[in-house]
């Protein structure tokens, strides 16, 4: 029985061998198997250069989830979802495969729905050989996944490329954490609460943190990532993503088109960091030998296959100011890195303090109103407020207090990232994916940062020991304007 709306499909997933079908896509799909949630016509198909038939990829697919799903394989749910699996053996850069391709598609009337799980430079050989055997048409879609480029100029390249041959309204660009069910609950508690509503602006807010802090290293990504960077793989995707919609005014619907419009306006609100604030508005790191979890982990420039001089940055800190009405004089402080401390990723928004309070002279000093909203692990919103200290002598001291409520109350319909945004994508609903003028906003923000680290000579990447949370010129940055990062509890 199929409980929602959905569409017979033919999933084809280019790099069906990789790290990401295997690590997220797979046990993706045996959730949403398991949840009911496929057409019972659905078909699978794992395309990749092997020399294996259906059955050795049912092997094959059979140990990714068991290795990855984060529960016991139920036999009855894979017995189902084993039987919508095929193989298709494929060298994109040759046209003879994708006529083949198109003749197992054409078996039944299905959707198409392409996953290009596969690094960027293969992208084009796989939309030109759709696109070549006319695979290309109307309904179907393309799921394309970061990095889409790692400047303007080549997202737009990629942009260019897939455009020849699929409409914007056929592309799903995947940003995983717009699947997270703690990022769509901002959503509902912005626009659906009328003191969270009316409070948000420059009129009552003081300034906005936004963390993404990861334990892991690069995980053996040392081509990617160094590259790459963590202001492209991180802060030019998912962390403007959450600012985007923390930020963004109420979208007329929740609809696909006008919740991009307000992210939109948001993106190019931002304003530009150039040469001359480099230095005060950024804080760049990298990390060094530590200890995580009681396990010692190696510096960054001795991970596999490091290039030993290597000066990418795996920790950044940025003051994010946007140019509009509403946070007028309110910064937006981001801060993500890798082999720090914690993981966990949260918002806080510092309310302003009272301009006169009748407490004031009893007390030495009173901290702000919070709201602290964590989006994972853990997931939930705190409020901290002043209470008085009751007794007889403590007159008007005040402390500040917290309300915590946990999200989920019930983590039984807790979906993955990829579980939603493969369903939404296999209904054909556009509002969690990225637009292709999206993607351009945010490296038109991003290259300048970039650039400017190029040109400078006195910004540096600073030090700072796995395990810890981060280089000391991070503090710097927030405390130069009189505030101070919230510490993880
Ligand atoms: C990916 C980045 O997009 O997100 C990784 O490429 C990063 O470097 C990962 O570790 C973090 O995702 P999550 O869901 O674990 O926070």
């Amino acid at each position: 029985m199929i409980t929602e709306t959905n569409q017979a499909c033919d999933l084809v997933i280019f790099g069906t061998k990789g790290d990401l079908a295997r690590r997220k896509l797979l046990p993706a799909l045996y959730k949403l198997e398991k949840s009911q949630k496929i057409h019972p016509d659905t078909r699978i198909i794992g395309a990749g250069r092997a020399d294996w038939n259906t059955e050795d990829y049912i092997k094959v697919v059979k140990k990714a989830i068991k290795n990855f799903l984060n529960e016991k394989v139920d036999q009855n749910i894979w017995k189902k979802l084993s039987a919508r699996l095929n193989f298709f053996n494929i060298d994109v850069f040759k046209d003879l495969y994708f006529l083949e391709l198109k003749k197992i598609l054409n078996a039944k009337k299905n959707i198409f729905i392409y996953y290009c799980a596969v690094p960027p430079n293969t992208f084009n050989a796989i939309f030109k050989g759709l696109g070549k055997v006319n695979l290309n048409s109307l309904p179907s879609r393309i799921i394309i996944e970061k990095p889409l480029g790692v400047s303007l100029e080549t997202s737009k390249k990629i942009n260019k490329q897939i455009s020849k041959y699929f409409l914007e309204s056929q592309i799903f660009r995947i940003d995983h954490y717009l699947g997270k069910e703690s990022i769509l609950n901002l959503l509902a508690l912005r626009f659906s609460n009328s003191f969270f509503f009316h409070s948000w602006n420059n009129k009552i807010i003081d300034h906005i943190q936004i963390t993404v802090s990861e334990e892991v290293g690069i995980e053996n990504r040392w081509n990617y990532f160094d590259q790459m960077g963590q202001t492209r793989d991180m802060v030019q995707n998912h962390l403007l993503q959450i600012l985007t919609i923390v930020s963004m005014d109420q979208p007329k619907n929740i609809t696909p088109e006008d919740i991009r419009q307000e992210k939109l306006k948001i993106l190019r609100s931002l304003k530009k960091i150039d040469l001359n604030e480099i230095n005060v508005k950024t804080a760049r790191g990298q990390y060094t030998s530590g200890i995580i979890n009681g396990k010692t982990v190696p510096a960054y420039t001795e991970e596999n296959g490091a290039n030993k001089d290597s000066k990418t940055e795996t920790f950044i800190s940025i003051r994010v100011d946007i140019d509009n009405d509403r946070w007028f004089g309110v910064p937006f402080y981001l801060r993500t890195g890798k082999r720090l401390a914690s993981k966990y990723s949260e918002i806080v928004i510092v309310f302003k303090k009272m301009s006169k309070n009748l407490f004031q002279k009893f007390n030495e000093n009173l901290s702000p109103n919070k709201l602290i909203i964590r989006l994972e692990p853990n997931e939930g919103i705190k409020i901290e407020f002043l209470n008085k200290v009751p007794g007889l002598n403590k007159e008007y001291e005040l402390k500040s207090d917290k309300m915590e409520c946990k999200y989920p109350n019930n983590t039984k319909n807790f979906v993955d990232a990829y579980e939603r945004l493969l369903f939404e994508s296999m209904r054909g609903i556009q509002s969690l994916f990225v637009c292709r003028d999206e993607v351009e906003e945010a490296w038109k923000w991003i290259d300048p940062i970039i650039n400017a680290w190029k040109k400078t000579t006195t910004s540096t990447v600073q030090l700072y020991k796995s395990g810890t949370w981060g280089p000391k010129n991070s503090d710097s940055l927030i405390m130069r304007d009189g505030r101070f990062w919230e510490t993880f509890n």
